[in-house]
């Protein structure tokens, strides 16, 4: 029988994912987990990541996934430290997918890529790049404050503006731009205004959905499950803003306070 298909980020962020993927595979149930106790991941250590993927894979697993999305790039930088080999899941993470997208147009020379402190620091992007086409420059730069600002709603508008400008003015000319986190889908819009629509942008929703290989059948609808380890208004109001629509997030004791 077809299993859920498990989905995780530090919080809410990562139902940009999961939105795209509803729309790639909306015959699929979805589990959800958003570590809200612990957000955010993005300056975090890579150690206390590792222990949140290792307890949320688990948790996802007895909730009757097989193929889990890490949906956050903080956590996908640091995934390859992680021993899951006791579980039969197949994890897919947000990075290699916009990589592989990357290293396969030739018409890109130079890309940057903005994330978390904790994404930038791995090098995840730029090592795998130049690992597959040492032609490419790749530059990148942390932007910890976007992620905070877009949970607050601060979308459209000058303050957005302005954060984005004095970041996106730091980098060198690129004929690329990634979208290293999985909140920035939110802001692509006035990403793409800065550059006047000059510069592509890369971000991981539809990529990671589709190369989700997903080859058992499908069964009847079952209800899609929401978690989240820490739960509050705020959460369920900004969730609608991620996710597309009303979604009914739903306290795990995982992580238990
Ligand atoms: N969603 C996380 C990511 O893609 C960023 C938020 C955080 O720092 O937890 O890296």
């Amino acid at each position: 029988m077809a299993k859920a298909i498990g989905i995780f980020d530090s919080g809410i962020g990562g139902l940009t994912i999961a939105s795209a993927v509803k729309k790639q595979h909306p015959n699929r149930q979805i589990v959800y987990f958003g570590n809200t106790l612990h957000l955010p991941y993005g300056d975090k250590s890579s150690k206390n990541i590792q222990s949140y993927i290792k307890a949320i894979t688990a948790f996802l697993y007895e909730q009757g996934c097989a193929d889990i999305v890490v949906a956050c790039n903080s956590a996908s930088s640091v995934l390859d430290g992680v021993a899951l080999n006791h579980l039969d899941v197949h994890l897919t993470n947000v990075i290699d997918p916009v990589v592989e997208t990357i290293v396969n147009s030739d018409s890109i020379k130079r890309v940057g890529v903005i994330g978390t402190k904790r994404t930038i620091d791995s090098d995840v992007y730029s090592a795998r790049i130049r690992s597959k086409r040492s032609d490419i420059d790749v530059f990148s730069l942390a932007t910890p404050l976007l992620a905070p600002m877009i949970e607050e709603g601060f979308i459209h508008g000058d303050i957005a503006e302005k954060v984005i400008h004095e970041y996106l003015g730091e980098l060198p000319e690129i004929d690329a731009l990634i979208l290293g986190c999985t909140h920035y889908p939110l802001i692509r819009t006035e990403i793409d205004a800065f550059y006047n629509g000059s510069v592509r942008l890369f971000d991981a929703p539809e990529l990671v959905a589709s190369s989700l290989k997903l080859h058992d059948e499908v069964p009847p609808g079952r209800e899609d499950h929401f978690y989240v380890s820490d739960l509050t208004p705020a959460f369920e109001k900004t969730a609608k803003l991620f996710f597309g629509e009303q979604v009914k997030l739903e306290k795990s004791n995982l992580f238990r306070y």
